[in-house]
């Protein structure tokens, strides 16, 4: 078929409505937040972009799939199935199921990173900084140049700066082979604006690693999405399927840590993979301390059933067509409207630069705040600041604004359609249009890590 509408690769069977609620609400109920918006209640959302993460809706499989679920406590069926899938994908030898992305990165880092360390990643994302910054270690982040900056088409924003990771591999051989535990790729880069890595990348990273005898891990949540980018923008590659490209992705990695709740089509999930089997036995040691026996990992087996099912469907090609024309749609009609947006369209999300849009607030008051929470009031749309609030503060306590204050529109898989997108963009615009009378926040209390989930602010 030669037309030219992409549509959405599916019909609907089973609805949820969405409660719409007056300005005045709104109002309160984000005064009660502490202006917020992870405080809200989600019923008091219209259309939630807050994350792209166990937000999805699974398809007809994957829910038949859950009554196929084994309970058993160990060596279940449904594990098996997992880990086949798992092991298909990505030819690791060791599939470790966790509850979600932060528990395995909780457990390689724990087991693998000690003090004074430094992980090098393109970006690493807020949970992923955590988990190394509790180890006493230092998550460097080595994104090349053009990643930095919102606008400027480069292809592959995502990608790692070889050149840095070479300088600080020789930095560590030089220093006794001991300065880096392993290093780290996520795709797509998630904190840089949802930006792919191309295989040549990838590739350059795998030989730097073989050459300084490290590990290579792939941050993998958002592969399908990359494997999909890599299809239409890599020279070379416009005739492969997606699932060809992600197992190439995965097999130039020694191993990886995923999220299942974004490209595993599964509302809950992850694991942590690797051929290491001295690692994996550490793994899984700490597995069975804090998520469950290793076959389960802290799902239950309905949810490796889906999970297994999700993976299948993510890199079905009609799927990622649409999901990645979707999210380009969204961003063709801000760009149209002058609205400034991270360029190109990420893969799961948009990403509006609020300090462009806002700079008449200072970087300490949070441009990324006030766009997120004036676009609540307009319309009752959530988005998350990836910002000042999120990644502005460093262990000592102080602050140190990061290189870019933006707001994510972040697109659930398979659940608004067209007309909640076009509702989403009229939303933006008429804050945009409005943005002079914004004005900028002041934390009121905020916990000394992961401030963002729950600091209170107050308008200034
Ligand atoms: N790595 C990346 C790149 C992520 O985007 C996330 C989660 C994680 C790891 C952690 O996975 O949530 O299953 O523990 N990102 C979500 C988001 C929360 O909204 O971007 P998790």
């Amino acid at each position: 078929m030669s037309h030219k509408t992409i549509i959405e690769p599916f019909r609907i069977k089973s609805v949820e409505p969405v409660k719409f609620t007056t300005r005045a609400e709104r109002e309160a109920a984000l005064a009660e937040a502490g202006y917020n918006v992870f405080q809200l209640r989600a019923e008091d959302v219209l259309i939630d972009l807050l994350t792209d993460s166990g937000t999805g809706a699974m398809s007809s499989q994957q829910w038949g799939a859950l009554m196929q679920g084994d309970e058993s406590y160990a060596g279940s069926r449904s594990f098996y199935r997992f880990r086949d899938v798992v092991q298909t994908l990505t030819g690791f030898q060791h599939i470790i199921p966790t509850h979600q992305g932060r528990a395995a990165e909780r457990i390689l880092f724990h087991t693998q990173v000690r003090q004074g360390q430094v992980v090098p990643n393109n970006n690493h994302f807020d949970t992923t900084r955590a988990n190394i910054e509790v180890e006493g270690a230092e998550a460097r982040d080595m994104v090349i140049a053009e990643g930095r900056v919102p606008s400027g088409m480069h292809p592959f924003k995502g990608n790692i700066d070889l050149e840095a990771l070479e300088r600080l591999l020789v930095e560590d051989r030089d220093g006794g082979g001991t300065l880096v535990p392993l290093v780290m790729v996520t795709v797509t880069n998630n904190s840089g604006g949802g930006q792919p890595v191309s295989l040549e990348n990838l590739r350059g990273v795998r030989r730097l690693c073989d050459a300084y005898g490290k590990p290579f891990f792939l941050d993998a949540c958002r592969f399908a999405e990359n494997a999909y980018f890599i299809k239409l923008r890599e020279n070379g590659q416009a005739d492969r399927t997606p699932a060809d490209i992600a197992r190439e992705m995965f097999r130039l990695a020694d191993g990886c840590t995923m999220s299942t709740k974004k490209d595993g089509l599964a509302n809950i999930g992850g694991f942590l993979a690797m051929n290491d089997s001295a690692w994996a036995d550490a793994a899984r040691n700490l597995l069975i301390l804090t998520e469950g026996f290793p076959t389960y990992g802290g799902l239950a087996g309905y949810d490796l059933e889906a999970i297994a099912r999700g993976l299948e469907e993510v890199v079905e090609e009609p799927y990622l067509k649409y999901r990645i024309r979707s999210t380009a749609y969204l961003a063709d009609k801000l760009t149209a409207a002058g609205v400034p947006i991270i360029q190109p369209a990420g893969g799961h999300a948009i990403y509006i630069d609020a300090r462009a849009l806002l700079p008449h607030i200072p970087q300490a008051r949070y441009p990324g705040i006030a766009l997120v929470n004036a676009l609540y009031l307009e319309g009752g749309v959530r988005s998350v600041e990836i910002g000042t609030v999120m990644f502005g503060l460093r262990p000592d306590g102080t602050e140190l604004p990061p290189a870019m204050d933006l707001v994510r529109l972040a697109i659930p898989r398979r659940v608004y359609t067209q007309s909640h997108i076009d509702y989403v963009a009229e939303v933006v615009i008429a804050v945009s249009a409005a943005r002079a009378a914004l004005r900028g926040y002041r934390i009121v209390s905020a916990p000394p890590v992961l401030r963002h989930f729950t600091a209170r602010f107050e308008s200034v």
